[in-house]
């Protein structure tokens, strides 16, 4: 089986429209034998597979992440080696926009269960619809919602001014990482990185 890096997942159709994969890949990753072989989705019934073509691209937006992740931390090794980490602009630019990936590939992976796992809630037992609460009314649900979006408003809200202050306050400058002095006001707790600035104008501690 190969391993499928890019095709348009026609379900009605039963195929994949412009696959492109590595030859035996999938099989070597999930059977440790170059010609394994798995049951693909189309042996199970039509009404019994998820939405095929949200999975396989969630999926593979996950893993791509993922893969990008690996490759930003290794060159991030290679300049350290180099003793260039601190001053390379566009590795430091990247660093700064790597910053929401984590979140969408959490968000993908997420997507990939969920989804992936339809139409069964617990396999082969209980579908999504059999599952519904019957005595939750529409507009219940959408108090719910409506709930979870104020809180998360406010969460995330908070979650990004916090992280967006200890972004700009950035690192300790090389130069003042020496002195045992500097060293005691490095914060030790994340929640400690909001608070202190390491510009000595603005830095209430030293002034
Ligand atoms: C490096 C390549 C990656 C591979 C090969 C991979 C593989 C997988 C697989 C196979 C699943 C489904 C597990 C299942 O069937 O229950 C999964 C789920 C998930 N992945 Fe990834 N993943 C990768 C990268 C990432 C990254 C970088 C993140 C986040 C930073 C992530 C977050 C998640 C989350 C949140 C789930 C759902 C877990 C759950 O709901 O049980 N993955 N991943």
């Amino acid at each position: 089986m190969p391993l499928l890096l890019f095709a348009i997942p026609d379900q009605e159709a039963q195929t994949n429209h412009f696959s492109f994969g590595v030859p035996n890949l999938a099989s070597l990753i999930l059977t440790h034998s170059v010609d394994g072989e798995i049951p693909g989705i189309s042996e199970a019934p039509p009404e019994e597979q998820p939405p095929v073509f949200i999975v396989f691209w969630a999926f593979r937006v996950m893993v791509g992440i993922g893969l990008l992740m690996i490759a930003v931390s290794l060159t991030g090794l290679i300049l350290r080696r180099k003793g260039r980490i601190y001053t390379q602009r566009l590795f430091l630019k990247t660093m700064t926009r790597m910053i929401a990936v984590p979140f969408v590939a959490v968000l993908a992976g997420w997507v990939v269960t969920e989804s992936g796992r339809a139409p069964w809630l617990v396999y082969g037992m209980m579908t999504h619809e059999e599952g519904l609460t019957p005595s939750l009314t529409g507009p219940m649900a959408l108090f719910t919602l409506l709930g979870y979006i104020l809180v998360y408003a406010v969460v995330f809200y908070v979650g990004i001014y916090y992280l967006t202050r200890v972004v700009r306050n950035g690192m300790l400058p090389e130069e003042k990482r020496e002195t045992e002095a500097d060293n005691s006001r490095r914060p030790m707790r994340p929640m400690s990185g909001a608070e202190t600035s390491f510009d000595d104008d603005l830095d209430p501690v030293r002034n």
